[in-house]
């Protein structure tokens, strides 16, 4: 595997290269992350990976500087994995300017997550657009996991006619459905046996949903939410939502998804399940 830190040098060894695809993440790799390199083999000729901690995304009082950074360990997985190149740049390499110009999506970008998140998806869709430039993929690769940001990123896709198809892949969860995730490692081990609880009440909200219909909404949301409380959680949002959109669903023919973030101690989990 080649890793790269510098645009430049990233450019040229990816000339001549065939067709391109791409998985952007900030390292602290684990299975969901490899499964989006295995994912990436079949979508292109060369997989290049980035790894990148990209601080636009982060709020004032987010985890930023104790995100987990584990270089050694993910050149490991990713050679192990068969990706191509890696892009690794330092933030002078990316951001040698403080970055003024940004990508400012629409609507969606303050629902749900970004409720909680103000600026996270213009960091997020930022960082991206400017990974996209470096690379030149012809497919990118991102999680179901982080549905909305994928959601994003593909809407950005269309609406700025990038060449890229942007391809979703699903959750890898733990044995007991907990959705793998750098911050699961800041769990302690009583908190990650309480951790699968998030996946649970997704099954069964999804569950009384498909009983009981989208005219019980919001109080099966507020029961939900109220069921993770009372176990010690505190939760964001549990919200049922139009895949299509991300907005409140208006009538029962529509494809629907249901998603979460609570915090378990100081820990925030997000999860989510297409109905
Ligand atoms: P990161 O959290 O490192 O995630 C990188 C990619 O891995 C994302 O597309 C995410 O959805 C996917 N992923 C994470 N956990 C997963 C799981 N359990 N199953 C399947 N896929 C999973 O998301 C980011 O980084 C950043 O926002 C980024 C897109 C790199 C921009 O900075």
């Amino acid at each position: 595997m080649e890793i790269h830190s510098t645009i430049p040098a990233l450019r040229q060894t990816l000339q001549g290269r065939g067709r391109i695809a791409f998985v952007p993440t900030m390292g602290n790799l684990h299975e969901g992350h490899i499964a989006l390199m295995r994912a990436a083999r079949e979508q292109g000729d060369t997989v290049v990976a980035s790894i990148f901690v990209n601080r636009l995304q982060f709020g004032p009082s987010e985890d930023f500087d104790q995100y987990p950074r584990t270089f050694a360990a993910d050149c490991d997985k990713l050679r192990e994995a068969g990706v191509d190149v890696l892009f690794a740049p330092t933030e002078s390499d990316l951001y040698p300017t403080p970055q003024s110009y940004f990508v400012d999506p629409p609507d969606l970008q303050h629902l749900l997550e970004g409720e909680f998140r103000p600026g996270h998806f213009r960091g997020v869709a930022t960082v991206v657009l400017k990974l996209f430039n470096c690379v030149q993929p012809q497919a990118a690769l991102f999680g179901k996991k982080d549905y909305q940001q994928l959601m994003l990123v593909r809407a950005m896709a269309e609406q700025l006619a990038l060449p890229i198809a942007i391809v979703g892949v699903d959750t890898v969860r733990a044995a007991d459905g907990l959705a793998l995730s750098s911050r699961n490692g800041y769990l302690s081990v009583r908190e990650r046996q309480q951790a699968p609880r998030l996946f649970q009440t997704l099954q069964t909200l999804r569950q009384a949903l498909l009983q009981e219909g989208i005219g019980q909404l919001p109080r099966l949301e507020q029961e939900a939410a109220a069921n993770l409380d009372r176990q010690g959680w505190k939760t964001d949002y549990i919200a049922v939502r139009q895949r299509a959109n991300l907005l409140p669903p208006s009538d029962s023919s529509q494809k629907l998804v249901v998603l979460a973030a609570a915090q378990l101690g100081r820990t925030r989990l997000i999860d989510n399940i297409e109905v």
